[in-house]
């Protein structure tokens, strides 16, 4: 079965998410912390009639990065361009695009830890002084040619803190680290964006949603547009708690919003009765790649206590051993025995 809790087409937006997007902060649901010192910065940079600061947003996809950057770009009133660094093969390319900003612009580069060392070194000096130091010819000819360019803003967005080079990191002047959402605040998004797709969603349709999809926004609007079909199907004209559910289930969604892949790494780190187990041998159990494991797999479980990053590899804790109904082997059984 496809996986509804997935993985690469967690990084890729599409025309129906598009559509949802919010425009307006009002309409960005949560991230209080980030909202109110983005809105400090941007008033600041405004009063100031300054361009903003570089900006680096960590967090899993889903959580709404690109979001957040065309909301700045709305309040500052600028253009926002938008690439992802796979893109930006060449130093020229690079070149182009910096180039063509106009100033004040806003440069959105995604996945930014997967830029190349030497397409970096360009962005330093743009970065600091607008300039960019381009080399003309090779050997003992070559030539620096210094070209100003326009002073702009540039967002990067990763999904992986720990593989942004730290001369990058440390020239973006504000770092924000996106949370996962609460429950309360999935639900907002749900039923505002159920509005929006002309089926409303009751508010315990919303909540049931809402404990489903690990913590993640775009999950959730997925998850919400295959539970409207089965509302549809039925001729519904509003999305019950009661088709909710069956809609989850039939999808094997299960009660924690954990799919099978969840559990079959749970499951892996139990059975290991205590062992760490690396991120490679994960990776072969699993038959996924360790950017997913990594990116889009682990950041949930961890974050919500279901297994930890050890130096020697991930564990299951107490809780994981529960939910599976596993004995733990670092607790000695009142029973004696294996109650698996
Ligand atoms: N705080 C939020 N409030 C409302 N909707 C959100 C929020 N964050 C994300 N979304 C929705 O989830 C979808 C995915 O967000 P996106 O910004 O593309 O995530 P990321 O860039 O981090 O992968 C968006 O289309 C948006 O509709
Ligand atoms: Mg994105």
């Amino acid at each position: 079965m496809e996986r509804i809790i997935e993985i690469e087409k967690l990084s890729f937006e599409n025309e129906y998410e598009k559509s949802l997007r919010p425009q307006k902060w009002e309409d960005y649901i949560g991230q209080e912390r980030i909202k109110s010192n983005l809105q400090v910065f941007i008033k600041a940079a405004k009063k100031r009639n300054e361009s903003l600061d570089h900006i680096l947003f960590f967090g899993p996809p889903g959580l709404g990065k690109t979001t957040l950057a065309n909301l700045i770009a709305n309040e500052m009133q600028t253009d926002i361009k938008t690439t992802a660094a796979p893109m930006i093969e060449k130093s020229g390319d690079l070149a182009a695009i910096l180039t063509n900003l106009n100033e004040g612009d806003i440069l959105f580069i995604d996945e930014i830890h997967r830029l190349s060392p030497a397409i970096e070194e360009i962005l330093y000096p743009a970065m600091e002084d607008f300039r960019l130091d381009i080399i003309i010819g090779s050997g003992p000819a070559a030539q620096t040619v210094k070209i100003d360019i326009p002073k702009f803003t540039l967002i990067g967005a990763t999904t992986r803190a720990g593989m942004i080079s730290s001369p990058l990191r440390d020239r973006f002047g504000m770092h924000f680290r996106l949370q996962f959402y609460t429950k309360e605040e999935l639900a907002k998004i749900i039923k505002k964006a159920s509005l929006k797709l002309n089926k409303e969603c009751e508010d315990d349709a919303a909540l049931e949603i809402a404990r489903r999809c690990r913590g993640t926004p775009r999950i959730a609007l997925r998850l919400l547009r295959r539970v409207r079909d089965f509302a549809e199907v039925e001729s519904e004209d509003k999305i019950s708690l009661k088709r909710a559910k069956f809609a989850l289930d039939q999808l094997g969604v299960n009660d924690l919003g954990f799919d099978e892949l969840d559990l079959r790494l749970l499951r892996l780190l139990v059975e290991a009765k205590g062992r760490a187990i690396g991120l490679s041998t994960i990776s072969a159990a699993l038959s996924e790649d360790e950017g997913t494991i990594e990116d889009v797999i682990e950041p949930y479980l961890l974050a919500n206590g279901y297994i930890e990053r050890t130096a020697r590899g991930r564990i299951a804790t107490p809780k994981t051993y529960e939910l599976l109904k596993f004995k733990n082997p670092n607790q000695p059984s009142l029973f004696g025995e294996e109650y698996e």
